[in-house]
């Protein structure tokens, strides 16, 4: 069950010295369609780095005993590049006021038991704790119906997300660069936004 495990914001330090277990998580989880990520220490460094430095940011940690098994990352919007915040801003949304969430990772044995659930209340307690935040939101990856990767009888998260509360934000996109396992290099990936209310 997720009583089990010790689900819990983390923060500051905290946060920091989980940046690597979650790298590990990323490379693992993000393997699976629709990420197919071929993930590289180098890249993950980069990316999580904005997590360490930017105030405000959260890791929700899902822990059985000592091994970090899941995690989902926040933080406010404002702290994200001009390629993620542009479409937003241009959609009509004030930056400043918005609560962005990165991943939701959780390995395999350990899903279907309320733990990607707790991810979303637990980052949405985090934003109301912040104060100042009208607005959450996340981007997803668009990968073509014809995806020569996609396993038969795929289901979409999209359920799951209406469930938490979140609506497809329709035309608003950004662009993320990973290497695609079928790739020599980074490409980049259509990422489409989901928004909810907070205020
Ligand atoms: C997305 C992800 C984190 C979800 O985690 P999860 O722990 O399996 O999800 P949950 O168990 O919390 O919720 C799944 C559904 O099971 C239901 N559920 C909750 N508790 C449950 C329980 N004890 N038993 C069975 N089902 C339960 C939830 O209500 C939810 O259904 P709903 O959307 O109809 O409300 C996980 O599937 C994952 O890591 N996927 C790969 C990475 C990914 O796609 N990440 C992007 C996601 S934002």
């Amino acid at each position: 069950m997720a009583d089990a495990l010790r689900i819990e914001p983390l923060t500051g330090d905290a946060l920091r010295r989980h940046l690597a277990d979650l790298a590990d998580l990323r490379i693992a989880v993000f393997r699976a369609f629709p990420y197919l990520y071929e993930g590289s220490r180098a890249y993950e460094e980069r990316y999580l780095a904005t997590y360490a430095d930017a105030p405000g940011s959260v890791i929700v940690g899902a822990r059985d005993g000592d091994r970090l098994v899941g995690a989902a990352t926040g933080l406010p919007l404002r702290h994200e590049p001009d390629t993620v915040t542009r479409p937003l801003a241009d959609a009509g949304l004030d930056v400043g006021r918005v609560f962005y969430y990165g991943e939701s990772v959780l390995l395999p044995d350990y899903r279907g038991r309320g733990v990607g659930v707790r991810f979303f209340t637990e980052r949405e307690a985090h934003a109301r704790r912040l104060g100042g935040f009208d607005h959450a939101v996340f981007c997803a990856v668009d990968r073509p119906d014809d995806h020569p990767r996609r396993p038969a009888g795929h289901v979409p998260l999209d359920g799951f997300w209406r469930n938490r509360g979140f609506r497809p934000l329709p035309g608003v996109t950004c662009r993320f660069s990973w290497r695609d396992l079928d790739e020599d290099g980074e490409s980049e990936k259509l990422m489409r936004f989901w928004i909810k209310d907070l205020a």
